[in-house]
């Protein structure tokens, strides 16, 4: 028997044809002398129906979820009162005349219907193959797909190239640990899996292809959360000669954004995108990728209370620090926990402690004690807080990560972000940042370009050096990230030089590169765009797990494979490594 056609294909236009259709037993009930199966293949669902005389009845009362069948049957309406509105094929069955029964299933560990919350994750992952036949998990990797496709058509539209990059390569710094990998040939030595595909995309362009792109995976070896697993992938891509610096890459991804939720979602993005630089998004959100789906911005109150006569704040002035707020509108009512908890969350973020104003009839708040009833109405004043509202206030040199946590935490608990897509620009990000143990680092790559009007600030205080990097936000979520890049050797051995790194080992880790910088690198900058979090958003999932057809747990392993796994100490020995432990 061939398959006519898919399940969920079919509709009442089709009634009276005779159809095969092949798939999963989804459920199967006896009701005295009827049986009813519903199956399920890639389309979706459709109800079949075995009546009394059927001779493949007795067949059919052996079938158990997930058994795979063939059937031959006619389509005929459901009869009045039978009609589910909430199935796609609800109007319809298939009476079936024929049942080959292809292969037995053992019974699934899970039902292979929902969300799949009522099994665990490691469930769910080590039994990967059923749980793909779950309606959301096809959707998810359907849509993944047709992502692919539309940004592959878009670029290469745009008359960019798509060519590989190795994998099996050298480390290209992106902030994380490499994954290495041992070489036989030469024992004792490891090629890295790369971060990015950075350095070859930069010299794709030294090497006149103009402007390429890549749907690429890339590898990091970084503690894990929902929206980073070890393995990811990027739309990777760079342009020579980029009109107007990053105007050209700004429009380019904003085309591609516009047509992939056009074509898939039907939804309009309005381009150009709103942009921030760095700086105002921490003064502003207390983050360097806000959710402007919600207002909530942090207002600074230094002037209000400086000369207050409290000491922690007016000290904190005084010292250069800074007393700043945010209103939670109609949280005057929470609880003691509710707010201890809060101010374990501005701890957390760095903050020394926490104070708040509950504006009610009589207001309430530990700074009552200290600031007269002028000073706590001026607050009230500045911030624009009305009768019923929270004011949280944390002062301190950096207290804006606080703010910025405390307005995600407040946003989340009360419910107050709108529907929508919220893409933004977060421009000039510094060039530098400092490591935990004081050491300066780069902030994006050091690949980066510094702003020009910075360059004479590399030296003596590279902290304060803005770079031509640039990040896109979507939903408070970072999507993708770019720069413009440097393409003199001059200038790369200096930002080499300012990360600690000396000449010797710059030639060691980077000489090839360096070298390629000399042979006419013309101007270039590019973006890579993290594909598996723009399909979650796009899917409305919470994890990358959901789409990513075989992912990683938070502990980087796969319960399928039970990857990663040790080896035995031949193979060791052929490439030269022992084990310790
Ligand atoms: P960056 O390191 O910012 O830039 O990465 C770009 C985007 O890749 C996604 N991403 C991840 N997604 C899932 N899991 C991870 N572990 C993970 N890490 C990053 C994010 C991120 O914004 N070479 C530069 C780009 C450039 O300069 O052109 C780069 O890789 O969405």
């Amino acid at each position: 028997m061939n398959r006519t056609d898919y399940c969920a294909h079919l509709s009442a236009t089709e009634i009276g044809r005779q159809v095969t259709l092949c798939g999963w037993v989804k459920r199967r009930r006896d009701l005295g002398a009827l049986t009813f199966v519903d199956l399920r293949d890639s389309s979706g669902v459709v109800q079949l129906l075995f009546s009394g005389d059927n001779p493949a009845l007795s067949d059919a009362h052996t079938l158990n979820r997930e058994d795979v069948v063939c059937i031959t049957g006619t389509v005929r309406a459901r009869s009045e009162g039978n009609v589910n509105e909430e199935m796609a094929t609800g109007e319809i069955e298939i009476e079936v005349q024929a049942l080959e029964i292809l292969n037995r299933s053992l019974t699934p560990p899970f039902l292979v219907e929902g969300d799949g919350s009522d099994t665990t994750e490691e469930t769910r992952l080590r039994y990967r193959y059923v749980d793909l036949r779950r309606e959301s998990m096809q959707r998810n990797l359907r849509l993944r797909h047709r992502v692919f496709h539309v940004l592959r058509s878009f670029f290469t539209d745009k008359n960019f190239v798509e060519i590989e990059t190795p994998i099996l390569t050298k480390s290209t710094p992106e902030g994380a640990r490499d994954f290495l990998v041992p070489s036989r040939f030469s024992p004792g030595s490891f090629y890295a899996l790369p971060q990015s595909p950075q350095l070859f995309k930069q010299l794709f362009m030294i090497g006149g292809m103009d402007r390429y792109f890549q749907l690429v995976k890339c590898f990091r070896d970084e503690d894990l959360r929902a929206d980073r697993q070890p393995e990811f992938t990027q739309l990777d891509l760079e342009v020579s000669f980029p009109r107007n610096g990053k105007e050209e890459i700004f429009s380019l991804l904003e085309g591609a954004l516009q047509r992939t939720f056009h074509d898939l979602l039907a939804e309009d993005l309005k381009v150009p995108f709103p942009r921030m630089t760095h700086a105002e998004a921490l003064a502003r959100y207390g983050s360097d990728k806000p959710d402007l789906r919600f207002g909530m911005e942090i207002q600074d109150i230094s002037q209000v209370v400086e000369g207050s006569g409290f000491r922690v704040f007016s000290e904190t002035v005084a010292r250069g620090g800074k007393v700043a707020a945010i209103c939670a509108e109609g949280c005057a009512g929470y609880s003691r926990s509710k707010i201890d908890h809060l101010q374990e969350i501005a701890v957390k973020a760095g903050a020394k402690g926490m104070s708040f104003i509950k504006v009610k009839d009589e207001i309430s708040s530990p700074l009552t004690k200290f600031l007269t009833p002028e000073t706590m109405s001026k607050i009230i004043t500045a911030i624009g807080a009305e009768e019923g509202d929270l004011i949280l206030i944390l002062a301190g040199k950096t207290i804006e990560q606080g703010l910025g946590d405390l307005r995600l935490s407040i946003a989340k608990e009360e419910n107050i972000t709108r529907e929508g897509w919220s893409f933004l620009w977060v421009t000039d990000f510094p060039l530098f940042g400092l490591s935990d143990e004081g050491k300066i680092t780069s902030e994006h790559h050091p690949f980066t370009s510094p702003r020009s009007d910075d360059m004479d600030l590399l030296d003596e205080s590279p902290l304060t050096v803005r770079s031509d990097a640039y990040d896109l936000v979507l939903n408070g979520i970072e999507m993708g990230s770019g720069s413009i890049r440097i393409h003199s050797r001059a200038l790369q051995e200096r930002i080499f030089s300012v990360l600690g790194i000396p000449p010797q080992q710059a030639e060691e880790r980077f000489g090839f590169f360096l070298r390629a910088l000399e042979y006419g690198a013309p101007p270039h900058g590019g973006f890579a765009l993290g594909v598996d979090r723009l399909v979650m958003l796009m899917a409305h999932e919470e994890s990358l797990r959901d789409v990513i057809a075989f992912p990683k747990t938070t502990t980087g392993t796969c319960p399928l494979t039970d990857a990663p796994m040790p080896v035995d100490d031949e193979q060791l020995a052929e490439l030269g490594l022992m084990r310790k432990i």
